[in-house]
């Protein structure tokens, strides 16, 4: 399938696989470049520059085919060592660098200069044309279904799409609530030239993840995630657990007088405890609605196949006869 996100990222499928916190690690990422997809490394999740250097190595040990860093610019008292990372992505001549969070513009002449290509998540077309007027390549509109940070506009994929398609002159892919073959024709069909997916790829096979996690995913259904720290503006959608539960609690007590520190044990630091050791309940953990379309864990290879095969069918057998005279 070519479309102007398989031309400008040189793959064959139009299948981003987002930058996750713990679970976007080299072997995750290798496998979705080499099912044909656009694998991506979570930058961040790498504590140094070093580190990171390391894990894009080894990814390029697992892949020959073009892959992803993602660097995610969010609020934060001590920020992480940004030019150090931007730096070692140049360096190790990774070609693709997915931008979430805060305005990447800072960035972007050095990654430019470098021929990396840039795609800037984004939950609304304000950003995202903003993304397209300081230069960024392509976006990823991430609308309010998506597992993460949805934004604060809460506007659902059936109209963010649509919009964007309206205002945007860079392509973009459709990011939250995308699972199968369905959600690529209807991305396509909105105006998207691809699909980015996250909790999807944490259910297979290669996700580096504890198994623990994979069997929450396939267990839950549309109904289980919820929306925290909208008082701090900072809204994350995650699965329902017991730290969850707590956490909203307090966000009812407090009211407007929340801060982060009355929560920072539900979230601060939780990561390595859930996708590594599997303690479900150990703190909130980011987890989109399309859970509810997550019933197994094939391989990345499987579900790419299985994605593109079902898509297939339905450009050229189900809507082909609607419109058959
Ligand atoms: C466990 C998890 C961790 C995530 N971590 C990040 C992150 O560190 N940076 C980022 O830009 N997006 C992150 N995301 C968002 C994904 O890249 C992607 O945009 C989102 O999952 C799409 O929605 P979906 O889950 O419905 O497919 C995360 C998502 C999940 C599920």
């Amino acid at each position: 399938m070519k479309t102007r996100i398989t031309e400008l990222f040189g793959i064959q499928y139009p299948i981003i696989q987002g930058g996750m916190h713990y679970v976007g690690f080299a072997e995750l990422a290798a496998a979705v470049s080499n099912a044909g997809g656009l694998g991506i490394i979570t930058g961040l999740t790498q504590r140094t520059p070093e580190l990171l250097a390391n894990e894009i190595r080894r990814c390029r040990e697992m892949t020959d085919k073009p892959f992803g860093v993602n660097l995610t610019f969010l609020p934060s008292r001590t920020p992480p060592d940004y030019p150090g990372y931007v730096r070692t992505i140049i360096d190790s001549g990774v070609k693709v660098v997915e931008t979430a969070g805060n305005n990447p513009q800072k960035w972007l002449p050095a990654l430019r200069e470098a021929g990396i290509k840039i795609i800037h998540k984004c939950t609304s077309v304000r950003h995202a044309l903003k993304a397209e007027s300081i230069g960024c390549d392509a976006a990823s509109v991430d609308g309010f279904e998506c597992g993460g940070h949805p934004g604060e506009d809460d506007i659902p994929n059936f109209i963010l799409l649509p919009r964007a398609d309206d205002e945007l002159k860079i392509p973009f892919v459709a990011s939250g609530g995308m699972a199968d073959g369905r959600s690529l024709v209807a991305a396509l069909s909105l105006g998207a030239d691809g699909m980015n997916m996250g909790t999807r790829f944490i259910a297979t096979q290669e996700a580096p993840v504890h198994d623990n996690v994979k069997r929450a995913i396939v267990a839950a259904s549309e109904l289980d995630t919820r929306l925290i720290m909208r008082p701090l503006r900072n809204t994350e959608r995650v699965l329902k657990n017991a730290a969850v539960d707590r956490l909203l609690e307090k966000e009812r007590d407090l009211g407007a007088s929340l801060t982060f520190e009355d929560i920072i044990g539900e979230v601060g630091g939780v990561y390595p405890r859930i996708m590594q050791e599997g303690e479900m309940d150990a703190g909130a953990w980011s987890c989109g609605m399309v859970a509810g379309l997550i019933h197994d864990i094939p391989t990345v290879k499987q579900l790419i196949d299985r994605i593109m095969a079902q898509a297939n069918a339905i450009i050229h057998e189900r809507l082909a006869k609607l419109s058959a005279r």
